[in-house]
């Protein structure tokens, strides 16, 4: 494991711990209403992923929720009828998806990894990659995407979270600034220069801002054909600056055959 990965498992632990926003497990009537057919999902802050990315039902279909635990993604979508596997970095988020499989007798396989390396998963062996966003914990989003292609089969699909580089330009409140000061030139690499020492200050994972060649024409040259896409706010009080713009955006890809 390298130096980022092993910081940003510890933040994502502490994180999970502290019981923040994408650590909050699912209820018990959630998994109800999913085992009854309604339920939805999200990839970024706010919007429900729409039914149509899903392309029917869900039964016995092969997904792997990546870099998805924290007991929420991964529950619904087995309480809907998929085979699901989750891969996180964090065993405290598995943890939740554990606890929630055990209250709720579903079955869920945990897998405690790097979303940049999926060897221990076979070629093509999955239908659908679902992958709320969190790439911008990794420093080389395009190997996430090669591994992706490679364990999806012929007309697979990956649907994925992203941030807008842009939101990565500015500060945070809790480092004393108002949120809309330029702070940060892109692309970010959080584990460099002053990202890194803010990082440290906020106890927070490190984070990379990518450019949209690396996240959309990445996508592409790996053989994931973009085939819809939409955007989302979010209303985070230590960064102003979101209620300007949708910082978030989610890609649908269908692998080429
Ligand atoms: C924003 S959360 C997304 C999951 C969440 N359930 C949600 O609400 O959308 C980001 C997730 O990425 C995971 N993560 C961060 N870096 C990772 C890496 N290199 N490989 C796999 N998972 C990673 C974190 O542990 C965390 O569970």
């Amino acid at each position: 494991m390298d130096e980022i990965a092993r910081h940003n498992q510890a933040a994502w632990d502490k994180e999970s711990r502290a019981g923040g926003p994408w650590s909050i497990p699912v209820s018990a009537k959630d998994i109800q209403r999913a085992r009854a057919g309604d339920w939805h999902i999200i990839l970024t802050p706010q919007r429900p992923v729409p039914s149509s990315w899903f392309d029917g039902n869900l039964a016995g279909r092969r997904i792997l929720a990546l870099a998805g635990s924290g007991g929420q993604q991964a529950p619904i979508l087995a309480a809907a009828g998929a085979d699901i596997t989750v891969l996180d970095l964090s065993a405290e988020q598995l943890a939740h998806d554990r606890a929630v499989a055990e209250r709720e007798g579903l079955r869920i396989r945990l897998e405690q990894g790097d979303m940049r390396d999926l060897s221990r998963f076979d070629d093509e062996c999955f239908d659908l990659v679902v992958n709320p966003c969190s790439t911008m914990f990794v420093s080389d989003v395009r190997a996430v995407w090669r591994e992706v292609a490679r364990v999806l089969r012929p007309g697979g699909r990956l649907m994925t979270g992203l941030a807008n580089p842009a939101l990565f330009l500015f500060g945070d409140t809790r480092l004393g600034d108002d949120g809309l000061t330029l702070r940060y030139p892109l692309p970010v690499r959080g584990d460099e220069g002053r990202c890194r020492e803010d990082a440290l200050t906020l106890g927070e994972p490190f984070q990379f801002s990518h450019t949209l060649t690396d996240l959309i024409a990445g996508q592409l040259q790996a053989h994931l054909q973009i085939i819809d896409f939409y955007e989302d706010g979010w209303d985070d009080a230590d960064l102003p600056l979101t209620a300007f713009f949708p910082p978030f955006f989610a890609t649908l890809a269908s692998k080429i055959r």
